[in-house]
């Protein structure tokens, strides 16, 4: 569907900058939740984060409000991933806080970062694949009878209800998830952290292997999740996608970010000049990775 860009390397370095034009002033996400100065759910401030010489994330401020979707954008290699492995506590950060409704977080491995409602869901999804959807929601965390066996009918019952909500259309409880289409295994992995209170969500390419008629079926997902009050960190070479479902978007560019916007405030182009120039256009706040006027 989606083609990947070709690997981005460029040796030149972009000047940190000032905006192309006039830009609004800088600092604050233009969201509704920003504008009644809500806390954010999640502030990244000031990551840095180098594999050897690479500095995979250079100095990137990223947030999240509640209820909104953030579009993480830019080439391969630009740090779009490692970002976020740095919030799901996979990799350890050498540089800058993260903050967790206005709190400092400490997350050094995965499980810090589960007790504070991240969950990451990649593209991968990590099924078991020849169990049911009940099973998958409960791998490892299984609900047990006092009698200490599984109970089947409990998990069953919760699996159809979490799965009602996210998916209503979905009727295939007793089929192992490998028969089930992309999209509907996409909804039992997304079913499987928010049955276990993720408060913050994270979505590595969702829909890079999936059709049409199961990208829109994700999309819908999001959309659900959007109004439970979870927040989303949407990355995606997609751009059309995160142009239908992000309330925002970050640009990074060589581990930098380039800048951020508000999808309303800037045009598809404007958004493909950021990721392949580092341009700034005038709706977009300037990041530490945007290019010099
Ligand atoms: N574990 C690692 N060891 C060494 N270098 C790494 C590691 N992970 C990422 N990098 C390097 O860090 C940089 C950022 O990679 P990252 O995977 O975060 O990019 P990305 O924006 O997610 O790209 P893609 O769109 O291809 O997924 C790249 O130069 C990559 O080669
Ligand atoms: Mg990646």
């Amino acid at each position: 569907m989606n083609a990947k860009p070709a690997r981005t390397r460029t040796a030149g370095k972009p000047a940190t900058a000032a905006p192309a034009r006039k830009a609004k002033p800088t600092g604050q996400p233009k969201v509704a939740a920003a504008a009644n100065g809500a806390t954010p759910l999640v502030e990244m401030r000031d990551i840095s984060i180098a594999f050897g010489g690479v500095r995979a994330v250079d100095h990137a401020s990223v947030d999240l409000y509640p209820g909104e979707v953030v579009g993480l954008l830019g080439h391969n290699g630009a740090g779009k991933s490692t970002l976020i492995k740095i919030l799901s506590g996979a990799y350890p950060r050498d540089h800058g806080q993260i903050y967790i409704n206005g709190q400092e977080a400490q997350i050094a491995n995965p499980r810090d970062a589960k007790a504070y409602g991240i969950e990451t869901i990649y593209q991968t999804l990590a099924l078991a694949d020849n169990v049911d959807a009940a099973a998958n929601l409960f791998l490892g965390r299984e609900l047990r009878t006092r009698w200490g066996t599984l109970d089947d009918v409990a998990m069953e019952a919760q699996a159809r209800k979490v799965m009602g909500r996210l998916n209503p259309n979905f009727r295939r409880f007793k089929d192992p998830v490998v028969a089930l289409s992309g999209g509907q295994r996409q909804s039992v992995a997304i079913a499987r952290a928010i049955l276990f209170n993720a408060r913050i969500l994270i979505m590595d390419e969702p829909t890079a292997a999936l059709g049409p008629q199961e990208t829109a079926q994700v999309a819908e997902l999001i959309k659900q999740l959007k109004a439970d009050g979870i927040g989303i960190f949407l990355i995606s070479h997609d751009i059309h996608d995160v142009f239908d479902l992000a309330d925002r978007v970050f640009v990074m560019k060589n581990g930098q970010v380039v800048g951020q916007a508000p999808t309303v405030a800037v045009t598809k182009d404007e958004v493909l000049g950021m990721i392949i120039l580092g341009k700034c256009p005038p709706g977009a706040i300037p990041g530490p990775g945007a290019m010099a006027a």
